[in-house]
């Protein structure tokens, strides 16, 4: 008997052999021959976090996977946030989000706006989301792609005075007031209970965010949740964020995603923002969404 058999087996996890390529554009990378059915490495974990953080958004292809294998793949960067809007969880998946546009019975079975303006996910909780896994599940022919900026670049470029105004300045992040708006596009958004506004009540933020993995700064402000920034008159308020706004969607600072089937996207909420518009209800649109907790931006 060798010295060798007589070891246990190995239990370590084998790295997969898998590519990452950059997309054309601003920001993203598409990572192929990686198999989210199969157990991931931490070797291979740590180089798709260092990928995430340098591209800020992952496409991962041809993912067949379970709900179950997309929330353990979902949990290895983090504890998971489960959304306010309980009724278009998964049922028994309460930290997956259903974003759909699909009708049954009368009832919309997910967010069907969850994506109708630019934002980054969760930035209303005091820890915002560190990043979101989108897993496309049905797919119209046409239509239903997924717009993102870059908000390391959106920061880079502004101009040395609007970078000064900024610095050292917060912004209030409110699910409520993105809700309250929404709802005059969307009559199923019934008016929220008063235990869902009590989860989420606003928070302020530094308009200009370190990455807390990279040392980058990127703006931190979006089209969706941000109400206001503390300090100025309303009116200048708004007008800087308008501006901010526009400046952030610039062509060149925007990477839109095609959706395949079995599509899982990763993207990072600490430097970008995304946009979807709503897909019409006879091009049938489902996707799951888990996100996970990021610290608290400063
Ligand atoms: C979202 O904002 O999380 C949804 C994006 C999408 O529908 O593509």
């Amino acid at each position: 008997m060798t010295i060798a058999s007589t070891l246990p087996p190995s239990t370590a996890t084998a790295a997969q052999q898998f590519e990452i390529r950059p997309v054309e554009g601003p920001l993203g990378a598409e990572i192929t021959g990686l198999d989210l059915q199969l157990p991931v490495s931490g070797q291979d974990l740590a180089r798709i976090r260092a990928a995430l953080v340098k591209h800020g958004l992952l496409v991962f292809r041809e993912q067949r996977i379970t709900p179950q294998q997309h929330v353990a793949f979902s949990r290895r960067f983090g504890p998971l946030q489960v959304h306010v809007l309980n009724r278009f969880h998964l049922q028994g998946y309460p930290e997956i989000l259903i974003v759909s546009n699909v009708v049954q019975d009368g009832q919309p079975i997910g967010l069907v706006d969850a994506g109708a303006d630019w934002h980054s996910d969760l930035s209303y909780m005091p820890k915002p989301s560190l990043g979101s896994l989108l897993h496309a599940q049905e797919l119209p022919a046409e239509q239903g792609d997924t717009s993102f900026a870059n908000m390391f670049l959106a920061y880079e470029t502004l101009p040395a005075d609007v970078k000064r105004t900024l610095e050292g300045r917060c912004a209030v992040h409110s699910y409520v007031y993105r809700y309250r708006r929404l709802q005059k596009l969307s009559p199923w958004r019934a008016d929220l209970t008063q235990k869902q506004i009590d989860e989420v009540p606003e928070v302020e933020h530094p308009v200009i965010r370190v990455h807390p993995e990279s040392g980058r700064k990127a703006l931190f402000v979006s089209e969706g949740f941000t109400s206001h920034i503390v300090g100025l008159p309303k009116d200048e308020s708004d007008a800087l964020l308008r501006y901010l706004h526009e400046h952030t969607i610039r062509p060149e600072n925007v990477y839109r995603h095609r959706w395949r089937a079995h599509d899982m996207v990763f993207w990072d909420n600490r430097s970008t923002v995304h946009y979807a518009p709503i897909t019409p209800q006879h091009l049938r649109r489902t996707l799951y969404r888990t996100t996970v907790e990021g610290d608290v931006p400063a």
